[in-house]
């Protein structure tokens, strides 16, 4: 188990027992402003000690806690004398483990899923700041029957006479339903309850305040050791970079590897931004050398393999130059931590995250993770602590390979330039209008070539396609409805501007079954 963030003074332990809505529940308390961590319920009593939570929130999960084998917890969590809150499957174990009864739903009829009409006691703790009738969301197949000792029913459905429970003497407290859920419409209410008025946080976690506590982290563990830093110019990596270069400066070496696939003035513009950092900056215009390796190779997976290997031996060649260094950075984020700790089975369906064997091939003593414990947008908001440029923070995602699976077949150099003008344009008119909703948006360059007609003349010139989401976590996703008539300019200015393309289509797929990328 990795080691504790102990930039928190105070911290809420969420106990992890598969619900997907996990994360969310970790975003909730952030939000908040308390420091939170997910760990898998198999965390022994020790190890909570260790971590000293304000409070405790059991989470949802899908098994049943009557099954043998169904995750459990150690009965001492509840003689620590903090509070603790259980969610969905965590409140059915609360009830269980404290001597309550839980049955499957349908034998109290009370199976429930989805938007739940719920009455509350508003004289209860836990309910105390919210209206006596609100919507919640329910996914239960198993219910909580008979209540344990000490607990007193606080809230109910048409189906579920315990849909809140709370022994407040002891400050447990128990929902069948997901309060972190957007659809649990006073979710966050409860919430802030919980944990500001019965645990008494004091709610002060903020980037503001984390930026300075991570500095002198990060100088008490580096002291003057060497640390390496592979910067693609991403959101992650260069906040990676900016906190760091504030904590130790000179001896942090960044490397821009740049492999000439990145979209319009990107490589100009990271350099222009690190180079005037008190660091040693070093921009590796590795352009030709991945055109070389990418010429002739058009299948997908390919290109991101050839990328990916490329990566790593011109980055390993940079550091060979530099040295033994004590520390390698990387820019790992919070949920990545999450999802990698859960063994996640996701198929994979294209092969993300392609520079993950860098450590191996570099001379070093230690990993540095500056941001493992925060969300994306903590990220952002850090960079913006930091003093990073806006467009730089909030920069929509941009995949490892780049431009390379954007050009559908082969790639050329005048291909690239082609896309990248088109790129541009489309993104600058977007920008422009700030569609709202679009989570992502690019051109792609076909490599189907069609008849035009151009002033007298007959065409024969590539297609582009335009695609644009919006989603939250890019596993789903819905076209995003841009105005006929902002397509219109778009394609218009296009066709004008940029040569080779005659033909201009929008990509009205969802996620399933299309995916974001094209390749
Ligand atoms: P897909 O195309 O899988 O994309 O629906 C989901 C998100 O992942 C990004 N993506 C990548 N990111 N290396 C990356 O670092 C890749 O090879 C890669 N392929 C897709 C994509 O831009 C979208 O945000």
């Amino acid at each position: 188990m990795s080691k504790p963030n102990d930039t928190a003074e105070e911290r809420i332990l969420i106990l992890d027992f598969g619900s997907q809505y996990n994360q969310l529940i970790a975003r909730r308390v952030r939000e908040i402003g308390i420091y939170c961590e997910i760990k898998p319920f198999s965390m022994t009593l020790d190890q909570i000690k260790a971590f000293g939570p304000l409070a405790i929130i059991l989470s949802g999960g899908p098994s049943s806690v009557y099954d043998d084998n169904s995750p459990k917890i150690d009965k001492g969590v509840f003689a620590l004398g903090i509070p603790v809150l259980g969610i969905c499957y965590g409140a059915q174990l609360m009830a269980h483990t404290l001597g309550g009864k839980v049955v499957p739903a349908d034998s109290l009829a009370s199976r429930e899923y989805g938007r739940t009409e719920t009455e509350f006691d508003t004289k209860s703790s836990l309910f105390r700041n919210i209206t006596e009738k609100s919507i919640t969301w329910m996914s239960h197949g198993d219910s909580v029957k008979e209540l344990p000792a000490g607990f007193t029913a606080i809230a109910h459905s048409k189906g579920c006479p315990f849909a809140g429970f709370e022994d407040n003497d002891r400050r447990f407290y128990a929902v069948q339903f997901h309060p972190e859920v957007n659809h649990s419409e006073k979710g966050r209410d409860i919430l802030r309850t919980f944990l500001i008025d019965i645990t008494g946080a004091k709610a002060n976690w903020s980037m503001a305040n984390y930026k300075q506590t991570a500095i002198d982290a990060i100088r008490a563990k580096v002291r003057d050791g060497k640390a390496l830093l592979a910067l693609s110019g991403g959101v992650d990596s260069s906040v990676a970079a900016a906190l760091m270069s504030q904590a130790i400066g000179k001896n942090l070496t960044c490397v821009f590897v740049d492999h000439g696939l990145m979209r319009k003035d990107e490589g100009d513009q990271v350099q222009e931004i690190f180079s005037k950092y008190p660091i040693n900056f070093i921009r590796v215009n590795a352009q030709k050398l991945f055109l070389e390796k990418l010429a002739g190779v058009s299948e997908p997976e390919r290109k991101r393999k050839i990328i990916g290997e490329e990566f790593i031996r011109v980055f390993e060649a940079e550091a060979k130059k530099i040295g033994k260094v004590d520390f390698l950075v990387q820019g790992t984020i919070y949920p990545d931590v999450i999802e990698s700790g859960l063994g996640s089975n996701a198929a994979v369906i294209k092969s993300h995250h392609n520079v993950g064997g860098l450590p191996d091939y570099v001379d070093f003593k230690e990993i540095i993770e500056p941001l493992r414990f925060l969300f994306k947008d903590e990220v952002r908001q850090l960079g913006r602590e930091l003093g990073l440029p806006e467009y730089l923070v909030s920069r929509q995602p941009f995949p490892g390979p780049g431009l390379a699976i954007r050009i559908i077949g082969e790639i050329t150099e005048e291909k690239l330039s082609v896309l990248r003008e088109a790129d541009w344009i489309f993104r600058s008119e977007i920008e422009a209008t700030k569609v709202p909703e679009a989570s992502q948006y690019f051109a792609v360059l076909t490599n189907t070539r069609s008849v035009g007609v151009m002033g007298d003349g007959r065409t024969y010139e590539y297609t582009l396609a335009l695609r644009c989401v919006s989603t939250t976590d890019f596993m789903t996703a819905t076209f995003t409805r841009i105005p006929y008539e902002l397509l219109e300019k778009i394609s218009h200015r296009i066709v004008n501007e940029v040569p080779h393309i005659n033909r201009v289509v929008y990509d009205i797929t969802a996620k399933p079954p299309a995916t974001v990328e094209w390749e």
